[in-house]
């Protein structure tokens, strides 16, 4: 690359000697503001920044516009004032990890990072974005004192996780679609989280919120999983398909309604279990083909699914309660083996009055999903196939041998 400035004087920062407005390093270490000042004639940084453990309280890297490499700080107890007012891209990785007393992070002109991962940030409480972060590949941002995340503003990503944020409780995002995996989990209690302009996400997990919104969704490429949430109504207006994965509602304890009603198809499997407050499942009208298995346990005493057509897996239903009318009429569209059409291809089964229905949560656990550090992708999709078609293979052996 060619400098389009060059600088009248040397810029001479530590071991980097610079003539043109283009600083080349492989990479440079800051230990103190001295160090971060001999950088600000560099418009370009090329190569990596990295801000030592012990720097004193503030540091300030105003001046190169753009780092080519990664921007890091780890391990640094002592600053609690990190900003830059000209930086707007960094080229790799902006990674933040173990920096406890890091309270103000001020980056008025950053707009496009490749990465951010940010982890254990005890202190950091706000984020003065000015221009707003706009474009990101990933981000990572764990373990914060972060109460909200503005000036993040991100409209396309591939992962994005916000996880273990504890005074975080609102996350309202304008992203539009997600190619690889949203996690929200263990944040604040109250965490609402809303997403109005999303329509198509490739794998989310979404645990211990008190409000997801995603009005606009209309296709989830891989799987869905709504575990341990504490929202009392879910809906998901324009949600038409799963492509290829599970929907899973699991352990939401103040669930009273599930509401998806356009949705015609599900790629995996669909599982919904120990929802105890969940006591009528008919909020899916259109839902017509699930490509895994059913698994529905609850506290039930009426589930329908109107429009079900081709359920290519097994279909337990199990309840606490009597759903005697809901078992008669599911039974119509079980196998042929268990008397009914063949809409169900796998073992059917369902019973009321069943003390133990909301202790089976066992599908997406079973084969270590569950609290394991997924990886959700396809293979998460499928956990609750092979698992449920397993079983029922070997349900319907057990059978054929009685
Ligand atoms: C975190 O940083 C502190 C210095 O502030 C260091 O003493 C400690 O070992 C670091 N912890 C980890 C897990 O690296
Ligand atoms: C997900 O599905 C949407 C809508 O069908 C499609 O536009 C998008 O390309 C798919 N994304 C991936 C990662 O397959
Ligand atoms: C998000 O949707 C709102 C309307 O609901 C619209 O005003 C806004 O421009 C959209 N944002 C993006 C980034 O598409
Ligand atoms: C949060 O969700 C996780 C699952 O992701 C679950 O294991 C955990 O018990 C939940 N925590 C609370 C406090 O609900
Ligand atoms: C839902 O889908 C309908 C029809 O495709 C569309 O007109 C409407 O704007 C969508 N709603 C939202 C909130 O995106
Ligand atoms: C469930 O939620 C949907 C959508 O919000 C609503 O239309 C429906 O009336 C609700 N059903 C019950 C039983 O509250
Ligand atoms: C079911 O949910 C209740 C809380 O509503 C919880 O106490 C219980 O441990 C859960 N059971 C299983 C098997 O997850």
């Amino acid at each position: 690359m060619i400098a389009r400035v060059i600088l009248p004087a040397l810029v001479a920062i530590g071991s980097v000697s610079a003539q043109s407005a283009t600083c080349t390093v492989v990479t440079t270490t800051i230990n103190s503001q001295a160090d971060a000042t001999g950088l600000a004639g560099c418009k370009t940084v090329r190569g990596s920044v990295l801000i030592a453990p012990q720097t004193g309280a503030s540091i300030d890297i105003s001046g190169p516009g753009t780092i080519t490499g990664d921007l890091i700080l780890l391990n640094n107890g002592e600053i609690q004032s990190f900003r830059s007012d000209d930086l707007t891209t960094i080229g790799g990785t902006w990674e933040m990890k173990n920096v406890t007393a890091l309270s103000t992070l001020s980056f008025a002109s950053i707009t496009k990072v490749k990465a951010l991962d940010w982890q254990t940030l005890n202190a950091l409480d706000t984020l003065s974005f000015t221009s707003g972060l706009t474009q990101a590949e990933e981000v990572t941002i764990s373990d914060t004192f972060l109460s909200a995340l503005t000036g993040i503003d991100l409209t396309s990503v591939k992962t994005m996780r916000i996880d273990n944020n504890r005074r975080l409780t609102s996350f309202t995002t304008q992203l539009r679609d997600l190619s690889d995996e949203l996690r929200i989990q263990a944040n604040g209690q109250r965490l609402e989280v809303n997403m109005p302009n999303l329509t198509w996400i490739a794998n989310m997990i979404i645990a211990n919120v008190t409000k997801f919104s995603a009005p606009s969704l209309v296709t989830v490429n891989n799987s869905a999983k709504f575990d341990f949430n504490y929202f009392s109504d879910f809906s998901a207006p324009n949600l038409t398909r799963t492509q290829s994965g599970d929907i899973s509602f699991v352990g939401n304890v103040n669930l009273k309604n599930i509401s998806m009603p356009r949705l015609t198809t599900v790629g995996g499997g669909l599982l919904i279990a120990n929802n105890t407050a969940l006591i009528e499942l008919n909020g899916l009208p259109a839902l017509k083909t699930i490509s895994g298995a059913v698994k529905l346990r609850g506290s039930f005493d009426d589930v329908s699914f109107p429009a079900l057509n081709d359920v290519k897996g097994a279909f337990d239903l199990s309840s606490t309660g009597d759903i005697e009318k809901s078992c008669t009429e599911f039974k119509k569209i079980a196998s042929a083996k268990d008397g009914g059409s063949g809409k169900i291809q796998g073992t059917y089964s369902c019973t009321s009055n069943n003390a133990n229905a909301n202790s089976d949560t066992s599908s997406t656990t079973g084969t270590g999903g569950g609290t394991s550090k997924p990886k959700p992708d396809a293979a998460a999709g499928l956990s609750l196939n092979t698992v449920l078609l397993g079983f029922a293979g070997l349900a319907g052996l057990a059978q054929a041998l009685l």
